[in-house]
């Protein structure tokens, strides 16, 4: 089992092996704890998590950016108030990155923060949203409005929860890993090729924790990891274009050499369905122009500008202010 530690705004372990959860949780005691769970996990996987404690608890929600709602969020903290969960209690987010994200942002808020456990269980959340504290649900039309940074108890990163994941959603989550690859580490690609799962989640934990220990708070080098991700934001409001499917797909926009582009591109194809991606963009760029507006990455809502990264070559990237107009010439490409 890989310990790999997270010391920025505050220290938290996150654990990556196969089939540690049970050892893990069994050297806390709890008094009393709700299990926030994705109900699309095997029956069997959320009553062995239940079973670990005396005092659980079961809230399950199905999984999607509808349910990252304020309504979710109050149904939830009905459910603390009325089992009377105190400070000292836990919450433990099950699931992939939407769950993650809701079950964070309670625990963040309930009674000013109480105890969170995150165990993620699509590859998407164990590269990525498990780790660096950012905790949010929509409101409005805006992915992640409401939101904050918090600190979890612990990470479990058990790759035994991949087995129930269909391949669309695995290779989703690969995408995010490849982002890192192309940004912050090229081995992360190599592992994704040679379908190493537990490198590709290793090293993905490893460059996305040496960027949040320098940035934890997000002002400045943590934006790389947003690395396509404004525009992707803007599609995936727009129908059932998954995350990591849409960065893929808004690579090609801010990588500036053209060999890797190409080489790229022609890489995504293995993964995503890139021709029905770029047709979707391409019939959607007015709409997806007017999301991008209301991305809370806006730093100025007078001249909309976002700080933007690119990439030179492999993880050799800058960033760079750019404004709405920027991006109709970029999605014009
Ligand atoms: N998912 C981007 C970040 O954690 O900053």
């Amino acid at each position: 089992m890989e310990n790999l530690r997270v010391l920025q705004p505050n220290k938290y372990n996150v654990y990556l092996g196969n089939n540690i959860t049970y050892k893990l949780l069994e050297r806390f005691t709890f008094d009393k704890v709700l299990v926030i769970a994705d109900d699309n996990l095997a029956e069997i996987d959320i009553n062995n998590i239940l079973a670990a404690f005396p005092n659980s608890y079961l809230y399950k929600v199905k999984a999607n950016e509808a349910n990252k709602s304020l309504e979710e969020y109050t149904k939830i903290i009905d459910k603390l108030t009325s089992l009377s969960f105190g400070k000292c209690d836990y919450i433990l987010g099950f699931g992939g990155g939407c769950i993650l994200d809701l079950a964070g942002y309670v625990a963040s808020t309930y009674k000013r923060g109480i105890k969170f456990i995150s165990v993620p269980t699509s590859m998407l959340a164990m590269v990525d949203a498990s780790v660096g504290g950012k905790v949010a649900i929509n409101y409005n039309g805006i992915k992640n409005l409401i939101g904050t940074i918090y600190t979890p108890e612990m990470v479990i990163v058990d790759p035994y929860y991949l087995h129930s994941l269909p391949l669309r959603h695995l290779n989703n989550g690969l995408m995010e890993a490849y982002k890192m690859g192309l940004t912050l580490d090229a081995k992360i690609i190599d592992a994704i090729h040679e379908k190493n799962y537990l490198e590709v989640i290793n090293l993905a934990l490893l460059a996305k924790i040496n960027i949040v220990n320098q940035d934890p708070y997000d002002n400045n080098l943590r934006h790389v990891l947003n690395f396509a991700h404004t525009i992707a934001h803007a599609i995936e409001l727009e129908g059932s274009i998954l995350h990591g499917e849409a960065v893929a797909a808004c690579f090609k926009y801010f990588i500036l050499d053209k060999d890797l582009k190409n080489t790229v591109i022609k890489d995504l194809a293995n993964y995503i369905d890139i021709k029905e991606l770029e047709s979707f963009i391409k019939n959607n760029k007015n709409i997806i122009l007017e999301n991008i507006k209301n991305d809370k990455k806006v730093v100025n809502s007078n001249n909309y500008y976002i700080n933007e990264i690119f990439l030179n070559k492999i993880n050799d990237y800058t960033f760079k202010d750019i404004q709405i107009s920027d991006y109709e010439v970029l999605l014009n490409e």
